[in-house]
């Protein structure tokens, strides 16, 4: 990830106590060798947050950045799945739990996975060394395991081995709450879910939050993957959710190149000729996810074929990808100068002419900082610099309005979700604070 800065040193800047603030949540919020997303509301350790976070610590610990990326893989199944939550205690306040996904491994996890930033994560950590031979025997370790992370998309959410990526639950894209998953759950049947008592209400406000009905949705995804094993041949083939997600699709597409370059770093010809082979197919493939009317690239219903025709800050995430023509690319510019125009902060998770668009509820609108900072490295990268600039700049000043929360309002800044996040205070430390704080 060339465009992301080196990192901030604590010096006189407006800016030091946030950044302090900032790396104080990443101690409180560390476990011992992995972080939780915040106290609370999301006690274990999830996948992509992992991910982000690790590119905070780099700013002040190179060895416990690396230390969390290697603990997430220490969960990782046989089959080279790494799970979205890896369970570090049975923690009473979380729903749904190890039990709940009934996956028997030690550590205990989930049974789906999340967007492969890790990979991307890796890469960077590993040009960013300061000692590379200090951490090549750590990059040699961790490289067969992200190969079989990889290996695990392309054969249960590869489909149609075009790279288009196929989620299997809303959670899995990371996006949990989508409006693009709207019409594709329409038909779950949740008359078999059986009752439960949701924990994340009891930690954030009920209007910042999925319905009852949506959380009825996500838990027959769940039972339907507890009741197969977690075959995911299966699930994929038949489960109750199959979604093409553009987020997906995006991150691991970049995921790809950057597996490559590692491979080409530690001299695996044979993993480079596969890998390399994949891409191309993929740099194609993506034309499933443009919906030419809307002018985006969206989630598409795999049992409909259905595009959702929605943008959301996924479908900007093309950039990051280096996919799509420059006629394409040019359209999507087009949105996010018309978005723009309706929102004070970007980048809105949802489009906000969307009847769905809610400003502080989950993934319906709000804005989060690790996609403003993975969608700004894309945009960097392709020339859209000005663009890039604006995310950081909005991104910053969020931060310093609302402190570092799950995410925030585009429409006046405030507080959306939980408070002291760790990947929001990451994306701070990596990315957002000023230049002022920057060596
Ligand atoms: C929510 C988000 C998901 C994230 C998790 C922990 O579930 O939707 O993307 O990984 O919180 O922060």
């Amino acid at each position: 990830m060339p465009t992301l800065r080196s990192a901030p040193t604590l010096g006189h800047s407006a800016d030091r106590p946030l950044s302090e603030r900032a790396i104080a949540i990443l101690k409180a919020n560390d476990r011992g060798g992995y972080t939780v997303p915040t106290k609370g509301l999301y006690p274990h350790q999830w996948n992509w947050d992992s991910a982000f976070v690790a590119l905070g610590f780099r700013t002040f610990d190179e060895d416990r950045a690396w230390r969390e990326i290697e603990t997430l893989f220490e969960a990782q199944w046989e089959d080279g799945l790494a799970p979205h939550i890896v369970f570090r205690s049975d923690d009473p306040d979380y729903f749904p739990g190890p039990g709940d996904w009934g996956v028997t491994r030690a550590p205990a996890t989930s049974g789906i996975s999340q967007p492969p930033v890790a990979t991307s994560v890796v890469r960077w950590l590993w040009e960013s060394c300061a000692d590379r031979e200090a951490f090549r025997p750590r990059l040699r370790a961790l490289y067969p395991k992200l190969l079989a992370w990889h290996a695990w998309f392309k054969t249960y959410r590869d489909p149609t081995d075009s790279g288009v990526i196929l989620a299997v639950h809303p959670w899995e894209t990371g996006r949990d709450h989508s409006a693009e998953w709207i019409a594709p759950s329409s038909a779950i049947d949740v008359s078999n879910v059986g009752a439960y008592r949701r924990r994340d209400t009891s930690f954030v406000e009920g209007a910042m939050r999925p319905t009852q009905h949506e959380y009825d949705q996500y838990m027959a995804i769940v039972g339907y993957g507890r009741d197969c094993g977690w075959d995911h041949a299966k699930i994929a083939r038949s489960g109750p959710f199959q979604v093409f997600d553009p987020g997906l699709t995006f991150i691991f597409l970049r995921a790809e190149r950057d597996l490559l370059a590692l491979a080409g770093e530690l001299g695996d010809r044979a993993g480079a000729d596969a890998i390399g082979a994949r891409i191309d197919r993929a740099e194609r493939g993506v034309d499933h996810l443009w919906d030419d009317e809307a002018g985006v690239f969206c989630a598409r219903d795999r049992k409909t074929g259905r595009h959702s025709g929605m943008v959301t800050s996924a479908s900007f995430l093309a950039f990051y990808a280096d996919a799509g023509s420059d006629a394409r690319r040019g359209r999507l510019i087009e949105h996010l100068e018309r978005i723009e125009s309706r929102v004070q902060f970007l980048l809105p998770s949802l489009d906000p002419d969307r009847r769905e668009f809610d400003h502080v509820r989950y993934w319906l609108g709000p804005v989060w900082a690790v996609v403003n900072q993975i969608v700004a490295i894309g945009l960097e990268e392709r020339d859209h610099a000005d663009w890039a600039d604006r995310l950081r700049r909005d991104t910053r000043s969020l931060a310093r309005h609302a402190g570092f929360c799950e995410a925030y309002s585009a429409i006046d800044g405030q507080r959306a979700g939980g408070d002291d996040f760790s990947w929001t205070a990451a994306t701070w430390l990596a990315w957002a604070a000023d230049e002022a704080t920057s060596p």
